[in-house]
């Protein structure tokens, strides 16, 4: 306790410096390293001691910050170097505070609220939630963090390991999830940095497809209101030549999962959204003025799926704005017509693509995107740097391999091959004799079936 009898609380900091080639402890957070930032949140949050645990491997720390540096080994984890600061905290430390530097963007009033909720009675670890997720930093008593050293492996077991002295902190920052270690949250950080706390483009980087799903459901009224949302997309000359199933029947869904090729996530999701190029309300229209919906054009077959996809993508982003995660699904488009069958669908409409929701159960690494030079051109287009560009997107897929393998063991249950790269999948896919071009051979044929004579 200090003089005013409030407990004396230590902040130890993890900073290890991973074998990645970003030092998060040094990712510049708009003129501060998160470092910097993380100690400066500590201690105006009244920590009166902070640890950096920091691998001998690792750049020095900036100049000027005061702390304990505590040097680690090189193969040390972060549950190892938990060890070592327990053997050096101070006695008179009641509370340790352990503070991850990746969630440097977690604000003192976190950390405040985190060590007032302890002092409450029967609490030992508080933790701060953002939307039911457990995240960090993490508050406990000493005698809970001496536990460490008595045979319980890590930090996460520790919290899991009595889950009545452990209270939850509902807070509406995502940084106590979100992590700068990965790449798509150090682009929301300076998203972040520059605008406004959680910004559309924030929410863009970090999107993910979701492949599995709690059994949560989702109410009628959060559908009603994630499509409602979606539809204010633009839409060509205003023709909203779209429409939306929302699949919530089990053996409905279990149909549909079928059609797209097998595709569990279909099934499983509370919610299969069919996303469908729809002509009928225009045909319609044209009927009742005397005329007939020229469905031969391939401008109007052009303008409605561009449409439909449109409010599909905003459908996404509604659906992760929310804090639910979504797949789309292209194989809804394997077996067309009898997908058009299933869902009723009116002459003149077929689904463009599906889309599984829910609550995700999966936390997949982001995939990243090839260098933005093979996307963004200067007033002209410039092939000049595509061979840069491919070389690029090559290495962008064997890390994205790398980490699926390392922190997923691997995608869809399979090790992923680290050494393909995306030219050399895209060739396989889309080059000579693609089975991709082959499964969907039938498909003008099937479209021009279900009402669209292009
Ligand atoms: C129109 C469309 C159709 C897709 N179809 C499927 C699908 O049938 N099954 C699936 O698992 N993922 C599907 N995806 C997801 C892509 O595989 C995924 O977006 C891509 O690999 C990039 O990964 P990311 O979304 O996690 O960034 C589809 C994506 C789009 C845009």
């Amino acid at each position: 306790m200090n003089e005013d009898g409030n407990a004396q609380t230590v902040a130890i900091i993890p900073a290890l410096c991973s074998d990645d080639e970003v030092d998060t402890a040094l990712v510049d957070l708009g003129g501060v390293t998160a470092i910097e930032r993380v100690v400066n949140t500590c201690v105006a949050a009244g920590a009166s001691k902070v640890m950096v645990l920091r691998r001998a491997i690792a750049a020095p720390l900036p100049a000027g910050i005061e702390v304990e540096a505590i040097t680690t080994g090189d193969k040390s984890d972060v549950s190892d170097s938990l060890r070592i600061a327990l053997l050096k905290l101070p006695r008179e430390a009641d509370v340790v505070l352990i503070f991850p530097v990746g969630h440097a963007l977690v604000e003192e009033d976190t950390v405040l609220a985190l060590r007032a909720r302890l002092q409450r009675d029967g609490c030992a670890i508080a933790v701060p939630t953002f939307r039911g997720d457990h995240g960090y930093p993490v508050a406990m008593t000493r005698s809970v963090f001496s536990e460490l050293d008595l045979g319980v492996p890590t930090l996460q077991d520790l919290v899991c390991r009595d889950a009545v002295r452990v209270a939850g902190v509902a807070t509406v920052n995502h940084w106590v999830i979100s992590d700068l270690r990965r790449p798509e949250d150090r682009s929301a950080a300076r998203c972040q940095l520059s605008g406004q706390p959680w910004s559309t483009l924030a929410q863009m980087y970090r999107h993910r497809s979701h492949r599995s799903f709690r059994s949560d459901s989702i109410t009628d009224a959060q559908i009603e209101r994630l499509v409602d949302a979606a539809r204010h997309a633009s839409t060509s000359s205003f023709i909203q030549a779209y429409a939306v199933i929302a699949v919530r029947d089990a053996e409905l869904k279990q149909r549909c999962a079928v059609l797209c090729g097998g595709q569990r996530h279909v099934a499983e999701a509370p919610v299969f959204f069919a996303v469908c190029a729809d002509l009928n309300k225009l045909a319609r229209a044209c009927a009742d003025q005397g005329t007939i919906v020229r469905s031969d054009s391939f401008e109007l077959f052009l303008q409605t799926t561009v449409d439909a996809a449109l409010l599909g993508q905003n459908l996404q982003l509604a659906c992760e704005a929310e804090g639910l995660g979504a797949c789309m699904i292209g194989g809804a488009r394997n077996q067309p017509i009898e997908m058009a069958r299933a869902l009723e669908l009116p002459d003149h409409s077929f689904v463009v693509f599906g889309m599984a929701v829910g609550v995700a159960a999966d936390d997949p690494p982001a995939r990243g995107r090839m260098p933005l030079a093979g996307v963004l051109h200067w007033d002209r287009y410039d092939s000049s740097d595509i061979l840069d560009v491919l070389r690029g997107a090559d290495d962008g897929m064997r890390d994205w391999a790398k980490r699926c393998n390392a922190e997923q063991g691997g995608y869809n249950g399979r090790p992923v091959d680290e050494v393909k790269g995306w030219s050399e999948r895209m060739a396989r896919m889309w080059g000579g004799e693609s089975a991709y071009a082959k499964a969907r051979e039938a498909l003008q044929e099937e479209l021009r079936t279900l009402g669209f004579e292009v």
